[in-house]
């Protein structure tokens, strides 16, 4: 240890970077994690999952009273937006969140290097005109978003998903260009503060990589809440003028062009991983084709004792998932057996219901050999029909031979909530019948889980 600065220098503090410092430190080694950002968190924190669901909530809460769903069970309110309010309520929770990732590193005698990284060598990185020596690197950089070309994001007039959690008033109009998981997220946040809302997707569906049908029933529920989906449709320019775009769309196959006039266009297509700057080649790094940083099981990049985990790796650009490769890495550098079971990553969509999916889709389960599958609609169950929240349902997928459970779908109000219970039972190895057999607490939502494990076997009770 003598030459080294530290055991351990994490680059980056999103929830892998800050999850592996933190567990490195528990795990007695002595950890840096270097963020050029004024404060912890990364993207999830900072400007990522944090500030969307605290919009989402609050936005939800609103559309509740405004619209009247609120006065459907009797409670009468004058309602009134104050935007200013409900953003200081977003600051709030992302100030609350990162000043207690900045307390734990304290708590952990985790050292933050403040400011950018790049490596001078295999073992060494200068952050801020120093230079540090460590036994082991974790690259932990994350992702930002992906630019559309001819498209340029001003964080005014077209934005980032940052931009969007922050609009200083209601668009009139609001593009979404890509109808995925932000699109939907930000798209049904100012919905419901009362923009028109089009979203512009370049598929024939929104949603890539879910399940068809969860696919298909959140786009007729999308519809439905009144937002104007613009499938196999693209982009091919966005001029501004005076604080308005004019947005070019035409058929993704080709035809006639049309404009969209906008107050405000998300760019929402995707997130590319974070490398530029960090001089990767100086450590004897390269990216894959995606610019992604490729690593084995172990989270190893192949060059001995520099690692990488989350957005900047393989795999679904999730929170949870950066968050457990980010234990499993500081456990394996410190000796240990961590690991991360990548077939069960749950994802959730917050939109209003909420989509949950953990495993395969239907179609990639099929495509690998024979599938039962069971369906429960949310109508059929008894909370969710008593709560007045009767869209959605839930799809249990099942290995026809042996019933072990390979996937769940869900589209309800708390899919969310109810989508833990799923990957708990695919990590315990369980077949449908031990999710059918096992007792649901009544009244819930998670009883439509149960019912559509029995209807793997054609048992429902309840339909
Ligand atoms: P990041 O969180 O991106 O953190 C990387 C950090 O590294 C950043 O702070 C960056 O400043 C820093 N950094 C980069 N390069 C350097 C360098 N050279 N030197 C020093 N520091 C550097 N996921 C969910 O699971 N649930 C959600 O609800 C959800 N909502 C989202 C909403 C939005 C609007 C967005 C944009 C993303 C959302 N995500 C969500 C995705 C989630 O934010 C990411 O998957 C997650 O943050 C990835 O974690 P990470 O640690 O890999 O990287
Ligand atoms: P995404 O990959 O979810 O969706 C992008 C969409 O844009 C796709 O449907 C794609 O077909 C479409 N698209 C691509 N190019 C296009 C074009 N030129 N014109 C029209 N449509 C186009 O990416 P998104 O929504 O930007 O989110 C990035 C990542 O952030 C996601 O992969 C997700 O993992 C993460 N995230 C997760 C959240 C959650 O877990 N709740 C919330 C928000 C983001």
């Amino acid at each position: 240890m003598s030459d080294y600065d530290f055991d351990v220098i994490v680059i980056g503090a999103g929830p892998g970077g800050y999850v592996a410092a933190i567990r490195a430190a528990q795990l007695g080694l002595k950890t840096a994690c270097a963020e050029s950002r004024e404060t912890l968190g990364g993207t999830c924190l900072n400007v990522g999952c944090i500030p969307s669901k605290a919009m989402l909530h609050a936005s939800e809460l609103y559309d509740e009273a405004a619209s009247g769903k609120l006065a459907k069970l009797g409670i009468k309110a004058t309602v009134e937006l104050d935007l200013d309010t409900m953003h200081g309520q977003r600051r709030d929770a992302v100030k609350g969140l990162t000043g207690g990732i900045e307390y734990l590193f304290k708590k952990n005698k985790v050292e933050w290097l403040k400011g950018l990284a790049a490596f001078t060598g295999k073992d060494t990185v200068e952050v801020a005109g120093k230079s540090y020596r460590a036994k082991n690197i974790v690259i932990a950089t994350g992702s930002s978003v992906t630019p559309l070309p001819g498209v340029e994001i001003d964080e005014k007039v077209v934005v980032s998903s940052t931009g969007a959690l922050e609009l200083p008033k209601v668009p009139g109009h609001l593009v979404v260009i890509g109808g995925g998981v932000i699109g939907l997220e930000l798209g049904s946040v100012w919905k419901r503060l009362g923009a028109k809302v089009t979203v512009v997707e370049y598929l024939d569906q929104l949603l890539p990589g879910m399940d068809g049908e969860i696919r298909k029933e959140a786009a007729k529920i999308f519809k439905k809440q009144g937002m104007e989906l613009k499938l196999s449709t693209k982009v091919t320019g966005v001029t501004v003028k005076g604080g308005k775009a004019t947005v070019t769309v035409e058929p993704a196959a080709g035809g006639a062009a049309e404009t969209l006039e906008a107050d405000a266009v998300l760019v929402s297509i995707g997130r590319r991983p974070n490398t530029e700057g960090l001089a990767l080649e100086r450590a004897g790094l390269t990216t894959n084709k995606r610019g992604q940083i490729e690593v084995d099981h172990d989270f190893g990049t192949g060059v001995p004792g520099i690692w990488a985990i989350g957005d900047v790796v393989p795999g679904p650009m999730l929170a949870h998932k950066a968050e457990d490769e980010g234990i499993a890495v500081a456990e394996n550098i410190a000796g240990l057996t961590g690991i991360v079971n990548h077939d069960v990553i749950p994802g959730v969509v917050y939109t209003f219901p909420e989509i949950a999916a953990v495993g395969l889709t239907e179609e990639d389960a099929k495509a690998r050999g024979e599938v039962k599958v069971g369906k429960f609609p949310m109508m059929a169950n008894s909370r969710a029909k008593t709560n007045h929240e009767p869209d959605g349902f839930v799809k249990v997928i099942a290995d026809a031979k042996t019933d072990r459970v390979l996937g769940v779908h869900i589209i309800a109000s708390v899919a969310g909530t109810m989508i833990a219970q799923a990957a708990q039972a695919m990590e315990f190895g369980a077949t449908s019948e031990d999710i059918a057999y096992t007792c649901h607490a009544h009244p819930t939502h998670s009883e439509a889980i149960k019912e559509a494990a029995m209807a793997v076997t054609g048992k429902p009770i309840h339909i």
